[in-house]
């Protein structure tokens, strides 16, 4: 098997999240159980906002590649609705909302343990070949 060193779900990046994600082919969706290192903080006890994006952009590109679409992101619009306590058990879920042509349409949202949404995302990728 190639090496992985995905920063956000690579096994083989020391340095990365470890994300692992579960995916549910009939909703094309993912669903992952994440914990936020502190290393990770922007304001002290919060996530920063930029592993924030990483994890919701993570999300929907997983929903892609675990069902087997090569696809990248072009565009990806944040909404940041709580702040994001590092060292605490969140809930992250990506989901495709519709596919027209190349372009693939996905939203992801970021959880706390009662279900409150603390951010979200929608994102445009498109298909891309397999490099030769
Ligand atoms: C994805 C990529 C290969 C597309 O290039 P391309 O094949 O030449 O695609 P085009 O520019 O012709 O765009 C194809 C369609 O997507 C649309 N599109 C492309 N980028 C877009 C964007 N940011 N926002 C909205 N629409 C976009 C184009 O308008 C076009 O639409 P149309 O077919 O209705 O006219 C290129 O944009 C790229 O490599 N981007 C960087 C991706 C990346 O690094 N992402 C981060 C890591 S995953």
């Amino acid at each position: 098997m190639p090496k992985n060193r995905c920063f956000a779900c690579g096994k083989d990046n020391p340095e990365g999240l470890h994300l692992h994600f579960h995916y549910n082919s009939i909703g094309r969706s993912v669903e992952c159980s994440v914990k936020i290192s502190a290393k990770y903080q922007g304001a002290t006890g919060f996530a920063h906002g930029g592993i924030i994006a990483t994890l919701l952009d993570e999300a929907m590109a997983k929903v892609n590649g675990m069902g087997g679409v090569r696809a990248v992101t072009v565009k990806l619009n944040i909404t940041y609705r709580k702040m994001v306590p590092v060292w605490r058990k969140l809930q992250l879920h990506g989901r495709r909302t519709k596919r027209s042509g190349r372009k693939l349409y996905l939203r992801s949202e970021l959880r706390d343990p009662d279900g409150v949404v603390l951010a979200e995302a929608s994102g445009l990728f498109l298909t891309v070949l397999p490099a030769s």
